[in-house]
């Protein structure tokens, strides 16, 4: 165990069918009388918005909606939702949908706050004060964004994922309404729920683990073993939908904590570059990372098994750990996920590039196991 760890929950976490449509009586705990939503068009034309739109009127007045949130946000648009919530003097920022309009909410509260531009603020601990308060209020079940210090921005230029961490980006508020997540088509719900599934995992072996998300991560991987295939099965599954999104945002919790490892550090190479959805990006490297790290941390592997539901019952560790990566396999193939990187339009030639921009990646530092620019590139190859 680390002889010094940190473990904080910044955010206040509220679960029951219908909440986002009466969110009043937290707008007025919260004091804030000019709000700012930001949501995709997704969520709009599913007609989720407009319900907690109107649960918040009468208690404070909608300045703004900046619903034009892309999938894989961008740093531009990111400015562009900032100067537009300065512009109304917004003093809260309720955010809906899935990570990218969260990330892109917590990003804009920097700007909000500080002014600048955003580059100013990239990397770790680098933004100088609280915040502008925020609710967050997650459609689909993966990121955990909803809880986490962080938020992943796309810098357009470079065709990079960025990441901002601060204890500052965490939402004051975090919404779990399942009702919210039933419209979410089968394959978001796959790859969002395999994504979760990730943070669960790589938290659970990340030299930063601790008791706190240890707990935290073991439960996240039985509720998604024992709910994710109903999720995609049948959407209107409230109890399924329920359970996934209890085990995203706890997921989000102890990534928090214990950060993330080398699955993450390739899907961001491939978001980045490819503008592959994370959560489909996620699920073709989780056999292949979890593989390369059950050489070092067999234990751990074993206990990740048992919480995927895998009889461990008089058989070798070896035999364990490869049943446990086999029902993540499996689990992601029911879903109907794509296994392999020439699926999802990732050109072989790219893989040497891709390599080298996943050794660099903040995600990576805290993987078990140190990973080389050529194991990368075999990670890469044996996936593609
Ligand atoms: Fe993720």
């Amino acid at each position: 165990m680390q002889e010094f760890f940190e473990f904080g929950i910044g955010s206040r976490v509220l679960y029951k069918l219908g909440l986002a449509s009466e969110l009043g009586p937290i707008i007025d705990e919260l004091g804030a009388q000019r709000i700012f939503v930001v949501a995709d068009k997704g969520v709009v034309s599913a007609g989720l918005l407009a319900p907690v739109l109107d649960g918040l009127r009468g208690n404070a007045e909608i300045v703004g909606v900046f619903d034009s949130v892309p999938a894989n946000s961008s740093v531009a648009k990111v400015m562009e939702g900032a100067q537009a919530a300065i512009a109304a003097e917004a003093d809260l920022i309720v955010a809906m949908g899935g990570g990218s309009p969260i990330d892109t909410a917590k990003a804009i509260r920097i700007i909000l706050t500080n002014g600048g531009q955003l580059l100013d603020y990239q990397g770790y601990n680098v933004i100088p004060a609280r915040l502008t308060p925020m609710i967050a209020i997650p459609t689909t079940s993966g990121t955990g964004s909803e809880v986490t210090p962080y938020a992943m921005i796309r810098d357009e230029d470079q065709d990079l994922k960025l990441s901002f961490t601060s204890r500052y980006l965490v939402p004051d508020v975090a919404i779990l309404d399942p009702l919210l997540t039933r419209s979410l088509p089968p394959t978001l719900t796959a790859a969002t729920g395999i994504d979760a599934l990730s943070h669960a995992i790589e938290t659970f072996v990340s030299t930063e683990n601790n008791p706190f998300s240890n707990g935290l991560a073991l439960t996240a991987i039985d509720l998604i073993a024992n709910n994710l295939r109903d999720a995609v099965q049948s959407g209107n599954d409230i109890d399924a939908r329920g359970h996934m999104l209890i085990a995203a945002c706890m997921a989000g919790m102890a990534c928090a904590n214990s950060y993330f490892g080398v699955i993450h550090a390739l899907a961001h190479a491939i978001g980045g570059k490819f503008h592959v959805h994370h959560g489909t990006a996620i699920s073709i490297f989780m056999p292949v990372g979890m593989r390369f790290n059950s050489a070092v941390v067999p234990d751990r592997y074993v206990r990740i098994a048992r919480a995927m539901g895998v009889n461990a019952g008089g058989r070798s560790d070896k035999e364990v750990i490869a049943d446990g990566i086999g029902a993540v396999a499996t689990l992601a193939l029911d879903c109907g996920l794509p296994a392999r990187l020439r699926d999802v339009g990732v050109p072989e030639d790219a893989l040497p590039e891709l390599a080298e921009i996943a050794l660099l990646d903040g995600a990576i530092y805290h993987n078990p196991r140190v990973a080389t620019a050529a194991e990368l590139l075999e990670m890469l190859k044996e996936t593609w």
